[in-house]
């Protein structure tokens, strides 16, 4: 049966931890405690000075995840286009890979879950005995509690060095969060959903590429067929990047440059960003038309518009050891 004793471990001696009842915390063999009450556990220590995630934490914990009068959580709403049909696009986009969680198994990892914003995300682990929601914010995991019960596992860790035993997961998303890291933890961040899959399991994780040369295309074509809204764009953009806790994307070179110890393809989330979507696409049917568009470019090319647009969906998936594995880079740069 599928519970949180069969795949947490201490994430400062990677040992094995017990469940102890009685004092509501789990312990590892080195005699260190975390605390386990309301179904969440917790691994972080508080932020401190020095924590080079700390303004993320700080929005995410301080009312990111907070909700307006509306239900409308305040991280949706600043980076979100709301509008229908941009809104419309972006669901087609996130349900656009719920193909890669079919197969389904015991437990869904949502690294970075976040409250479990959207319903489409929340699809995902509909074929799964467990959904391990895994965020710093405990805001976002009571949350994601409210709307999974018993169907979650709720740990409150650090994507670079999870509270995960290995081979343990059957698959891994991470949407929106590892580009949210300093640039020289991103990698580990990448390995540690590497390490926890079982063999045969799949990863799929959204970045956010520097440079997304097709991004800047389909703006600039946007703005011939649809019209500049200059001062909108520039408007969106201040207060986009006044109000994004930590951004720190990389770009593809620097992602096929490392020396990782998996395979991987690259598919596509979105090629374009938010900022894009408010600024250059009217909420009529031309907006419309043109995001319909833009969706059938996606299906078509994947891997080149996950190459070179803004938002990939990189999948890795770990290969059984005698196995090798499925996915090759070479099919990426022969595009
Ligand atoms: C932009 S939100 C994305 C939420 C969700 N994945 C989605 O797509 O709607 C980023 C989330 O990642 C979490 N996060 C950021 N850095 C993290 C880290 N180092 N470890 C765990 N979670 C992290 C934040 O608290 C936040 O809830």
């Amino acid at each position: 049966m599928a519970n949180i004793t069969e795949i947490v471990r201490c994430p400062s001696s990677h040992g094995p931890l017990k469940l102890d009842h009685a004092e509501g915390r789990f312990v590892s063999s080195n005699g260190t405690a975390y605390s386990f009450d309301d179904n969440i556990a917790r691994f972080l220590t508080p932020v401190a000075a020095n924590d080079g995630n700390r303004s993320t934490r700080a929005f995410y914990d301080e009312g990111g995840w907070a909700k307006d009068a509306d239900g409308l959580y305040e991280d949706t709403k600043r980076f979100v286009d709301t509008r229908p049909a941009s809104l419309r696009f972006t669901r087609a986009c996130m349900s656009r890979l719920q193909k890669y969680f079919n197969k389904g198994g015991q437990y869904l990892l949502d690294a970075g879950s976040g409250p479990i914003a959207h319903k489409e995300l929340q699809g995902y682990g509909d074929k799964f005995a467990k959904r391990v929601c895994l965020d710093l914010s405990i805001p976002a995991l009571r949350e994601a509690r409210r709307k999974l019960g018993d169907r979650g596992i709720y740990l409150q860790g650090d994507l670079t060095n999870l509270p995960i035993q290995s081979d343990v997961i059957d698959a891994v998303m991470s949407f929106h969060v590892i580009y949210q890291l300093p640039p020289d933890l991103q990698a580990a961040a990448f390995r540690e959903l590497w390490r926890v899959l079982k063999p045969g399991g799949v990863a799929v994780i959204v970045y956010w590429w520097a440079e997304p040369k097709l991004a800047w295309r389909v703006e600039r074509v946007a703005n011939a067929l649809l019209g500049k809204r200059e001062q909108e764009t520039d408007q969106t953009r201040q207060t986009e990047s006044a109000s994004v806790p930590d951004h720190n994307p990389l770009s593809f070179e620097w992602f096929s440059a490392q020396d990782w110890p998996f395979k991987y393809k690259l598919d596509v989330y979105r090629v374009v960003p938010n900022s894009f979507l408010k600024s250059s696409i009217p909420d009529d049917w031309r907006g419309a038309a043109f995001l319909g568009l833009l969706m059938t470019f996606q299906k078509v090319a994947p891997r080149y518009c996950g190459k070179h647009g803004l938002m990939p969906a990189i999948v890795v998936r770990k290969s059984h050891p005698s196995e090798p594995s499925r996915y090759i880079e070479a099919s990426v740069r022969n595009r």
